[in-house]
């Protein structure tokens, strides 16, 4: 019983707004990704950005009862990772920064993937291939296309690289509420599910690791983790669905898009 919500054009501008804003959040922490930094220390950053600068909410904050602002996962935790004063980066490390942010009442969720001083070429590759991953799935992004053609580019180009994509998890529709209709898998066939239509819109969010699929959730609740212990990594954009194509609400100036 999917219900769908499609946006007008007003409030396509405050998710444009709220995605602007999540993506200055990965664009401010990233000169403080280095080895030494604790990932409580990343979140009080991200944290006090949020509140003081943006005038915004941090929506992870009591979200099903995580309290922190985002969402910080290294190497083998593929995703929901929970910032710790404890929790040392050190060279070498791969880390994924999740961050949703509202403003106005509207959501903006992305996440990117950090390299903690010189990284192994097999993690540096794991990081460009599943980036690789969300381009070539937004890409496919237009009214008429299928949901089943997202997850299809997305597996299609995982597997051929000899990485898995996670099943566990997925991309979602968003807006004034976090996690809507519909799911977006990370899988699939081309021409299968639903017809992508304007004013949708939603996250992509491919999770692809370098060993199997295969996932185990910590005993503190939220950590996820490859269970092969093998490494896993992460991007996520939010969109909106135009009439002519995409429009990646959480572009960061890096990106060309
Ligand atoms: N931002 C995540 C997503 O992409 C959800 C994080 S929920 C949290 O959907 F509670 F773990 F923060
Ligand atoms: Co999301
Ligand atoms: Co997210």
């Amino acid at each position: 019983n999917m219900k769908i919500s499609i946006k007008k054009e007003e409030q396509i501008q405050k998710m444009r707004i709220a995605g602007k804003l999540a993506s200055e959040v990965l664009e401010m922490i990233e000169p403080f990704v280095v080895p030494g930094i604790s990932t409580g220390e990343l979140d009080q950053k991200c944290y006090d950005y949020i509140v003081n600068v943006q005038n915004a909410i941090p929506a992870n904050v009591g979200y099903r009862g995580f309290e922190k602002t985002i969402c910080s996962s290294i190497n083998q935790v593929i995703c929901h990772g929970i910032p710790d004063n404890n929790r040392i980066l050190k060279e070498g490390d791969i880390l994924n920064i999740d961050v949703t942010v509202i403003k106005d009442g509207w959501h903006g969720d992305t996440s990117k993937m950090y390299l903690v001083g010189k990284c192994k070429p097999h993690n540096e590759r794991l990081v460009k291939v599943t980036q690789e991953c969300l381009y070539k799935a937004i890409e496919v992004v237009k009214p008429g296309a299928y949901l089943g053609d997202i997850g299809h580019v997305i597996q299609k180009h995982a597997e051929s690289n000899y990485y898995s994509v996670v099943e566990d998890y997925c991309g979602h529709g968003i807006g004034d509420v976090y996690h809507e209709d519909p799911q977006i898998l990370h899988y699939g066939k081309p021409g299968r599910g639903i017809q992508i239509q304007e004013g949708m819109c939603f996250t992509i969010e491919p999770m692809i690791n370098q060993g199997s699929k295969y996932c185990k959730t910590l005993r503190d609740g939220w950590t996820v983790e490859t269970k092969d212990g093998r490494n896993s990594a992460q991007w996520e954009h939010t969109l909106a669905v135009r009439s002519d194509g995409v429009e990646v609400l959480t572009k960061r100036l890096e990106e060309s898009l």
